[in-house]
């Protein structure tokens, strides 16, 4: 029998409700059990007002003129696509769009051209770039007068995962089983950030430069710092590290983003699925449970040929992923550095900001269902005038975790939050509740926000600050099938199977649809509009919907039958205060997809909320981040994983002659996607796409 892989998104392992409700009622707040409806709440209220209807439908609400009024920039000009089931980028009209850096083209010295089939070894992975593009930024190099210029620089560009089954070169039925070390460490090598650097050519499009100085490859298997708080502990120590102070390698780098001192930040996300073990009298502790730790992970068996992936060899290798990542692009001689200080958790984007004392602030989320909105506040404030200030300033701070609590409506219909300290000795994180300091407190934090009573939100991925609106933060929530205990479990898996006893939050006014398979966007303002503050108010900004179906599932009022999507994950503002909003949800095209077509990118006008369909992507991808050159004329975007089959609308209903997907798409690799190259022998490659406005002005104008 041939060897099958689960989705990297099936998971729940969020078991805590006792905790979280115990904890809540301890905490001396009534807890929120109400099932209202989202239109009948004061979120529902602000967002009706919010779009435009406030004055009329809420009456008396006086909510009406607040967001609306804001002064800021990012009017959108840009003409909407019809959705698309084709394998192209389709661009709106006025707009190109350009290639840059697929998987395998060749980024170091030495490195081959990608062999098409690819039949490379990990030697010639290393030096090409990685798999899966997700988070992307660009660095620019600095003018003679001293600006950032936009006609050259440095891209950062995580590679998430690797497609296993057309990740090698097609060969039957056994195509994956047995593993040989090779063959891990080639997909090792696909994992990790690529350093390119890149400018604009004669042709006036961009290139990157092969064999630049600057170009870097970090791995799964690159020697990586850790550092703060938990370094040195003894849950991160390994017989290869005794100190635990050195890890291998970045994994399952999915968002990222760039501090004001010109790092890059990398977020290590699933790394749980990379792990399992054989060995039959296993199983995991509760704090392995904890983060989805099994025997099995997500099926890749690289604990069959390389002992480090084996949970009963190497038992705390998995307490040393679940970081984010600092590294410095324009010294690639330096070490990254895990900077535990952040907490540990299947990490989403890292969105930095300064605060009113110019502390750097670090929003984040925890991408599962039910998991929870973290942000960091650096004890020490950075230095704009000396960006030396910024070296080790995210090892030293405050980890908090959002509580959103709905039930409590101010003025102005929104609701209020607390952000609450994961600080060993307070709010229960104490040696009599299991924890033992704080480096076990960071890395158990998923643990330590059950105990304090975080919200449970419907899988926060990408977090985006408003450029223009000092303390407004947008988080994406993709979706959650795992909500509302009077509901029927349902999934977002293509086969319909669910994963049974896993937790099922009631509903709540931030998180309202107890069958959210469209997603929705929050907003909050942080109070006094600084970034460090410890409450702030909320409302939903945008809730993905069907208009084709009723009621809640047709969204909000700002979702039409020409924006319709589902599953917003990338979210970033341009440095206009554009909001754009890209989607890795079901590309089906069906049922409650039904006109939605490919996965997309839109653009929002945050201050009217009007949603316009700016890009669609080819068959079978997500869109996932995007990155500006400071004149706002050039966009970077990644295409990742196109020719995965998940929902295509072609999807076959016999995988013969072979024993399941996995293997059939192995054995026809372009099944389902040839693109960029249209190379019927080649392989889908995810890469990065640059687009240009055709007059050579301001994307998004
Ligand atoms: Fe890797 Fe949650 O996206
Ligand atoms: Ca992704
Ligand atoms: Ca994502
Ligand atoms: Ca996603």
């Amino acid at each position: 029998m041939a060897h099958t892989f689960k989705d990297d998104d099936d998971g729940v392992s969020n078991i805590s409700v006792g905790t979280h409700v115990a904890q809540i009622i301890e905490n001396g707040i009534a807890a929120s059990a109400s099932r209202r409806s989202f239109l009948k709440t004061g979120a529902g209220l602000s967002l009706l007002s919010f779009l435009g209807l406030g004055a009329t439908a809420c009456g008396g609400s006086g909510s009406s003129s607040q967001v609306v009024a804001k002064p800021q920039g990012g009017a959108i000009g840009v003409l909407s696509v019809p959705t698309s089931s084709s394998d192209s980028v389709v661009v709106s009209d006025g707009y190109g769009t350009q290639v840059l850096l697929r998987w395998g083209d060749p980024v170091l010295a030495g490195a081959a051209e990608f062999v098409g089939d690819a039949s490379e070894g990990w030697a010639q992975q290393e030096l090409q770039a990685g798999d899966n593009h997700d988070a992307i930024v660009f660095f620019p190099f600095t003018a003679a007068d001293g600006k950032p210029r936009s006609d050259a620089g440095l891209l950062c560009i995580n590679h998430e995962y690797i497609n296993p089954e057309y990740f090698f070169s097609a060969r039957g039925e056994s195509w994956y089983a047995p593993l040989d070390a090779d063959m891990v460490k080639k997909m090792l090598a696909a994992h990790g950030v690529s350093v390119i650097e890149v400018r604009r050519n004669a042709a006036g499009g961009w290139e990157y430069v092969r064999d630049s100085g600057y170009n870097r490859r970090i791995t799964g298997y690159t020697a990586i710092d850790l550092s703060g708080p938990a370094a040195g502990d003894p849950m991160l120590q390994t017989a290869a590290d005794p100190a635990g102070v050195e890890a291998l390698g970045t994994l399952n780098n999915c968002g990222g983003g760039k501090t004001p001192w010109s790092t890059y930040l990398t977020c290590e996300e699933n790394f749980n699925g990379y792990f399992g073990t054989a060995a039959a009298d296993f199983a995991p502790t509760a704090h392995e449970g904890r983060y989805g730790l099994n025997k099995d992970g997500f099926g890749y068996l690289w604990h069959t040929a390389d002992p480090r992936f084996d949970l009963a060899v190497s038992r705390n290798e998995p307490n040393r992923f679940g970081w984010v990542v600092e590294i410095d692009p324009f010294n690639p001689a330096s070490k990254p550095k895990k900077r535990t200080a952040l907490g540990r958790f299947k990490h989403e984007n890292a969105e930095c900001v300064l605060s009113a004392k110019k502390r750097a602030v670090v929003y984040m989320g925890c991408d599962e269902r039910n998991e929870y909105l973290y942000k960091f506040v650096s004890a020490k404030a950075y230095d704009p005038a000396n960006p030396a200030s910024g070296a080790n300033l995210l090892d030293a701070g405050t980890l908090y975790v959002a509580r959103l609590d709905a039930h409590k409506v101010v003025g102005d219909g929104k609701g209020t939050g607390q952000w609450l300290a994961l600080e060993f000795g307070k709010n229960g994180l104490t040696p009599e509740n299991g924890f033992a300091s704080q480096a076990e407190v960071l890395i158990r934090a998923r643990a330590a926000a059950d105990r304090v009573g975080a919200t449970m939100m419907d899988r926060p991925e990408w977090i985006a600050a408003n450029p223009r609106v000092s303390g407004e933060v947008y988080l994406s929530c993709t979706n959650n099938s795992r909500r509302g205990s009077s509901e029927t479990p349902t999934s977002n898996k293509a086969d319909g199977t669910t994963v049974a006893g896993s937790a099922r939050p009631e509903i709540d006014d931030a998180n309202p649809r107890a069958v959210n398979n469209w997603g929705h966007i929050v907003r909050w303002n942080e109070t006094d509009g600084d970034a460090a503050a410890t409450t702030f108010a909320w409302d939903i900004f945008l809730l993905a919907g069907n208009p084709h179906l009723g009621g809640d599932m047709a969204g909000s009022s700002n979702i039409t039958f020409d924006n319709m999507f589902n599953s917003p994950d990338g979210l970033q503002f341009d440095p206009e205060g554009r909001l754009w909003i890209q989607t890795d949800g079901s590309f089906s095209n069906t049922g409650a997809y039904a006109g939605q077509g490919n996965n997309q990118m839109l653009v929002a006008d945050v201050r009217t909320g009007q949603v316009t369909r700016f890009l669609t992507g080819p068959s079978g991808c997500e869109i996932t981040g995007a990155t500006w050159t400071p004149d706002g004329k050039t966009a970077f975007i990644n295409i990742q994983h196109p020719g995965e089959v998940g929902s295509h609308p072609n999807r076959p209903t016999s995988t013969a002659p072979y024993d399941n997907m996995d293997a059939y798409v192995h054995n026809n690799p372009t099944a389902f996607s040839r693109w960029p190259d249209g190379d019927a022998a080649g392989r889908p490659r995810s890469a990065t796409v640059v687009i240009r406005k055709n007059d050579g002005g301001v994307i998004g104008t």
